[in-house]
C-alpha cells in the first residue's frame, strides 16, 4: 500500500488536539506538508512544532473560530498559496442534550460551524484538487450518521446533514480524481469524550468510573479508541491506495454501531 504523502500539501481543521491532532502528526510523519487550523493560537504553534519535517516539508498554521465562516474564509484566502490535495474536515462537537429542549440559535451555530465551514473549504480548494487530479476530501463526523445517540439532539441533526453533503459531493467530484468520505469515531480518548463522561456523570449522579464502565459495556472492543486510530482510517482514505473508495461513512468504534 502506497502510503506516502510526499509532496502532498494537506489542511487538517481542528488539528490541536485530540482527532485532529493526531490526523495532522501522522500525515505529516508521511510526508505531507500540513496546514493546521484552529482558534488557539499557542496550541498551534506548539502542534506545528511537533509535526515531522524530515523530508523538507513546509507546515503553516491558520487562526480562525469556524463559529465565523466569514472570518475562515479570508483566512483562507490570504494564507493558501499551493493546491491542496488533502482536506480533513473536523472542528469541536455541539453541546450535548435533548433535541426536542435545544434553542433554534444552537442547530443555526452548528450549521455554521460544521456544514457551512466545510462548503467554504471544499470550495476554496476544489479547483485546485481539479487541476492535481488527486483530491480527497475527508469529514470526520460521528457514528450518529448511522444510529442517533442518546442526549446528543444538536449534533445527531448536523451529523445527518454533512453526510449528506458528503454524498452528494462524492457523486459531483468522482470524475476529477476527488474522492469525499466520512470517518465516524466511536468512543474517543480525547478531551471531549472527558467532557461527555463528566456531563453524563453530573446529569445521572453516577460517578465517571461508573459511566466509563457502562460506556465501554456497549463497544464489543470492550475499551475506548486512541485518537491515532482513527488517524490512521483517515491516512488510508487520503492516500493513492483508496482511491476507488468514495462517498462511504466508515465507522472506527470498536463494532459499537449496530447498524450495518
Ligand atoms: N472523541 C470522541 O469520542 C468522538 C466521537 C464521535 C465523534 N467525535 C467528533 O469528532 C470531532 C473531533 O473530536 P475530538 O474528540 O478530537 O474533539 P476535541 O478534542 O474537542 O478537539 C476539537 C478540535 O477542534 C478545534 N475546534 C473546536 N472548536 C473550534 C472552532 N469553533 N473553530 C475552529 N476549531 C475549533 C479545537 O481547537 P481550538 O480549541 O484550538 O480551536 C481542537 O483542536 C468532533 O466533531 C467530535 O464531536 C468525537
Amino acid at each position: 500500500m502506497n502510503r506516502t504523502f510526499h509532496q502532498k500539501n494537506a489542511i487538517v481543521c481542528g488539528s490541536t488536539q485530540g482527532i485532529g491532532k493526531a490526523c495532522a502528526l501522522l500525515l505529516a510523519s508521511l510526508g505531507a506538508n500540513v496546514t493546521l487550523i484552529a482558534r488557539n493560537a499557542q496550541a498551534l504553534e506548539d502542534t506545528i512544532t511537533q509535526l515531522n519535517s524530515s523530508e523538507g516539508q513546509r507546515h503553516q498554521r491558520i487562526v480562525a473560530d469556524f463559529a465565523q465562516p466569514d472570518q475562515l474564509k479570508e483566512q483562507l484566502l490570504l494564507n493558501l498559496r499551493q493546491p491542496v490535495h488533502i482536506l480533513v474536515n473536523n472542528t469541536g462537537g455541539p453541546s450535548s442534550g435533548k433535541a426536542v429542549e435545544a434553542n433554534t440559535q444552537s442547530f443555526i451555530q452548528a450549521f455554521q460551524q460544521h456544514l457551512i465551514c466545510n462548503q467554504m473549504l471544499v470550495q476554496t480548494v476544489v479547483e485546485g484538487m481539479k487541476k492535481e487530479g488527486y483530491g480527497r476530501i475527508i469529514n470526520i463526523i460521528s457514528t450518529s450518521v448511522k444510529q442517533p445517540i442518546a442526549n446528543l439532539g444538536v449534533s445527531n441533526t448536523i451529523r445527518g446533514a454533512v453526510a449528506n453533503w458528503a454524498k452528494t459531493l462524492s457523486m459531483e467530484l468522482a470524475p476529477f480524481g476527488i474522492t469525499v468520505n466520512n470517518v465516524l469515531p466511536g468512543a474517543t480518548k480525547t478531551a471531549r469524550l472527558e467532557s461527555l463522561i463528566q456531563q453524563k456523570a453530573a446529569q445521572s449522579g453516577k460517578s465517571t468510573l461508573q459511566i466509563i464502565e457502562e460506556m465501554q459495556r456497549e463497544i464489543p472492543a470492550a475499551r475506548f479508541a486512541e485518537a491515532e486510530e482513527v488517524a490512521e482510517a483517515v491516512a488510508f482514505l487520503a492516500s493513492d491506495a483508496a482511491s476507488y473508495i468514495n462517498g462511504v461513512n466508515l465507522p472506527v468504534d470498536g463494532g459499537r454501531t449496530g447498524s450495518l
